[in-house]
């Protein structure tokens, strides 16, 4: 099977590469800026005990927006009842950045995976500063991954980068505190800005998300990450919210709950059959990596990996 699996890991590898040119590499961070576009890396762990990586896998991106994922569960495990009363439940339809709807709705964030949502997440996690909190997220991501100490360590030229640059998400968080959704702006901001400077290469990447593809179980080792009513909030909330405002058109191309960040990693989730970590720096208009996209796109057809097909390859 792994043979198998590394085939056509490098033929969607192949797709990768030739999509690469036309995305572009974030700017908007100035440190993100300085990534290859044209670096390009695939990593599939199955509950089966199959692992494959193949192309850049050594080249470590910062998560960026993978990290709420992770943040969401560190939180949900620590059994915060009250999140869901200042985060919804709904795809936004917006940028991952906007503002205008979070005026409309009193300061409560259509979900976790936008940033206001994210940042709301961010500031609840136990830990007595931001530095702590990070931490937390940190800790969560070496735990479901199995890895040592050293592992998903913090960027801290892009995290300085951010902090400079971060004038958007600092206006969410202040809006916000507002309206009373979170307290401490500037500290559920900084913290926020640590937990997306968190680094991963693709294969620990998708060891780390393994967990949520056997509903908060570790498959390879006797162990629970998360409670499985969480972890299927987690992944329900990945396949309708985790790509923003593509997140229709890649339910249609690839249909498995997925999350992307602008480093251009995008980790799906196939319940009961595996997780992938991409990582592909060039992003389309969306802000999610294109490489990535071409590369699950291919996977899925391949395996028949889509939720919303009958399992049966097509003709
Ligand atoms: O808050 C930001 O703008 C970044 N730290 C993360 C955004 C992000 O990754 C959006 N994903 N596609």
């Amino acid at each position: 099977m792994a043979e198998a699996l590394e085939g056509l890991a490098r033929e969607a590898l192949d797709l990768g590469r030739a999509a690469a040119p036309s995305g572009k590499v974030a700017t908007y961070i100035p440190e993100l800026g300085r990534a290859d576009p044209g670096a390009v890396a695939l990593a599939i762990h199955t509950v089966d005990g199959d692992a494959v990586a193949v192309g850049d896998v050594s080249r470590c991106f910062t998560l960026q927006s993978v990290s709420k994922v992770f943040a969401l569960a560190a939180l949900l495990r620590g059994g915060d009842d009250g999140l869901w009363e200042h985060v919804r439940q709904e795809p936004s339809g917006d940028a991952f950045h906007s503002i205008v709807r979070l005026e409309e709705e009193g300061g409560r964030p259509r979900n976790p995976f936008i940033n206001a949502g994210a940042i709301v997440v961010s500031g609840r996690l136990p830990g007595v500063d931001p530095a702590a909190r990070a931490g937390v997220v940190r800790a969560f991501l070496r735990e479901a991954a199995a890895s040592g100490d050293e592992a998903f360590a913090m960027d801290e030229a892009v995290y300085r980068s951010e902090c400079r640059t971060g004038f958007r998400n600092r206006a969410l968080a202040n809006f916000m505190c507002h309206h009373g959704v979170l307290v401490d702006p500037d500290g559920a901001a900084d913290g926020y800005f640590r937990q997306c400077a968190l680094t991963a290469d693709v294969d620990a990447l998708a060891r780390a998300g393994l967990f949520l593809a056997a509903g908060g179980l570790d498959p390879h080792r006797d162990l629970r990450l998360l409670d499985a009513a969480a972890t299927r909030t987690i992944v329900a909330l990945m396949g309708t919210c985790g790509l923003y405002d593509e997140v229709g058109s890649f339910a249609v191309r690839v249909g498995v709950p997925g999350k992307s960040g602008v480093s251009g990693a995008i980790l799906a989730i196939v319940p009961g059959r595996m997780s992938i970590a991409c990582f592909g720096p060039a992003l389309g208009v969306r802000g999610n990596s294109v490489a990535g996209l071409a590369m699950l796109e291919f996977l899925a057809r391949e395996l028949s990996l889509s939720v919303f097909d009958a399992g049966i390859a097509p003709p």
